[in-house]
């Protein structure tokens, strides 16, 4: 018996990266999954390699950006599955600019994708469970960055410490009906997201791994394990919180 088994889990955004280990792991642990994202292809190939493994899995393409797109998303999944017990909101991009550069498109880009389509999932999927007496968990992916500043990433930080908000918010008001919400808050892990935005050279590298105290970065396994406990009854208990995930680094005083 898997951890997750019997249980429906939607992964908005899980095609590559911490979202695909995820999906995977979920899986893996015996649940039923419906995941989304952009990437046609990868969504496609990862859908056939999950059934081939003999997991039943569904990608549906859809931009995490657009709020109608999401609802749909909730609803198709809901359809496939006939529920959905696990959310998982892991959809994020970093536009990565100076503040007085932004423009209003790079600002409402980011809001959309990191932090609406948590709130906009999160509702429908809420809804549904109070209809239908699902006692299920909700699991938003945060960062450091919605304590900690990249200055170039602003909205990033700002979208990511919404999500913390987000979070605790909606664990309050969902507690009653056995629903518990909670965020995980990766360092840096190693995938695309961070080689394009974080890892631009030897010396950001050199940076990242001096604010590192277990000096390395991450795997997208390390965070999937922390998806599934927040997901299974080992954390029963447990909601309303944040858990990071970064070798060390929000304890560090880097100044000394
Ligand atoms: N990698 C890290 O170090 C790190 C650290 C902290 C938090 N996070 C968070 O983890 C999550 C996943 O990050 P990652 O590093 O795996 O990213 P990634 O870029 O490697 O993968 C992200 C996936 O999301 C998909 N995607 C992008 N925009 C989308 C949209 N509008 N709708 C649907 N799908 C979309 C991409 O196609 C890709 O499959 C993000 O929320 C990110 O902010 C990552």
């Amino acid at each position: 018996m898997g951890q997750l088994t019997g249980r429906r889990a939607l992964v908005v955004a899980g095609a590559a990266g911490i979202g695909r280990a995820c999906v995977e792991r979920f899986a893996a642990e015996g649940a039923k999954v419906v995941f989304s994202d952009i990437h046609r292809a990868n969504g496609v190939a990862l859908e056939k390699a999950l059934r081939e493994a003999g997991h039943e899995a569904w990608f549906l393409e859809s931009d995490a950006g657009v709020a109608d797109q999401v609802r749909a998303l909730v609803e198709q999944a809901i359809g496939l599955m006939g529920g959905i017990d696990l959310l998982l909101n892991n959809a994020g991009i970093a536009v990565s600019k100076d503040f007085l550069d932004l423009t209003d498109e790079d600002f409402d880009r980011t809001v959309n994708v990191n932090l609406k389509s948590a709130y906009v999932a999160s509702q429908a999927v809420a809804r549904h469970m109070l209809a239908s007496g699902t006692r299920g968990t909700i699991t938003s992916m945060s960062s450091v960055n919605a304590v900690l500043n990249i200055p170039n990433l602003l909205t990033y930080n700002i979208t990511k410490g919404g999500l913390n908000q987000l979070t605790r918010n909606l664990a309050i008001r969902l507690a009653p009906h056995g629903i518990r919400v909670n965020a995980i808050g990766p360092g840096t892990i190693l995938t695309e997201l961070v080689k394009k935005t974080i890892y631009t050279s030897d010396a950001a590298k050199a940076a990242v791994m001096s604010r590192t105290p277990m000096g390395r970065a991450g795997d997208v396994a390390e965070i999937a394990s922390i998806a599934v406990f927040l997901a299974s009854e080992a954390s029963s208990y447990v909601t309303g919180q944040v858990i990071y995930a970064d070798g060390g680094r929000l304890p560090l005083n880097y100044t000394v």
